[in-house]
């Protein structure tokens, strides 16, 4: 299972470097508003730094739009993916970007029906938003779960990655459901390997250790 991280902070992906735990980056618009460099000169730091690819997501709505902007944003660095809306116009353009063999993330996916789209268009990722479906009371999981089982019938080779991730039990039922990322923002990851029992344990073996050492 592959672990993106979904930020636009240089510092976050770095650490998560040291842990080993960085396979790729997410970034959106509502990210990099988040930080205060100018986007472009981040956005290639951010593909210098990271081990794998990255989603830069396009602004323009119409096909045309995006499919120029995709190979504008392909030049920022080899590992670019290019983030495209789940939209008629999306489809098109990724239809058109799969036939210049640029890869791409389709963003903003709530139903297991436009990830089928998507993967017929031929989407190297699909992305469908747990967090903000169970915001509304709708489970997210079981939209990953028939992503999955959609894709396992028909041996697409779109890669379901699981974002909008709230916490660890995203990330455990993406594991189970075999979804081959999932986007994390960075706190979550930490919090990934927290048990109490492993603080207690440690705890227990300093103090035993201190009595060994008389
Ligand atoms: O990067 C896409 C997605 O993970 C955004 O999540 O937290 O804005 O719902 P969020």
């Amino acid at each position: 299972m592959k672990f993106f991280l979904d930020t636009a902070n240089l510092d976050e992906i770095r650490q998560a470097k040291d842990y080993g735990l960085i396979d790729g980056v997410t970034t959106n618009p509502s990210l990099f508003a988040r930080e205060s460099e100018d986007w472009r000169t981040l956005a290639e730091k951010i593909c210098r730094e990271t081990p794998g690819p990255v989603s830069l997501e396009v602004i323009g709505q119409s096909a045309g739009e995006m499919i120029a902007e995709a190979n504008e944003l392909v030049k920022i660095g080899p590992n670019v993916v290019v983030k495209i809306p789940m939209t008629l116009e999306g489809l098109k353009a990724v239809n058109e970007l799969t036939a210049q063999a640029i890869d791409t993330n389709v963003t903003l996916v709530f139903h297991p029906l436009q990830a089928l789209l998507a993967a017929k268009a031929g989407a190297t990722f699909v992305s469908p938003f747990v967090g903000r479906l169970d915001a509304l009371a709708q489970d997210g999981m079981e939209v990953v779960g028939q992503i999955v089982a959609i894709f396992k019938n028909y041996d697409f080779r779109t890669q379901v990655l699981v974002a909008s991730v709230r916490h660890p039990m995203h990330v455990l039922e993406a594991a189970l459901l075999g979804a081959e990322v999932a986007t994390i923002p960075f706190a979550v990851v930490k919090e990934l390997s927290r048990h109490p029992l492993t603080d207690k344990g440690l705890e227990i073996f300093m103090k035993d250790w201190e009595k060994v050492k008389k």
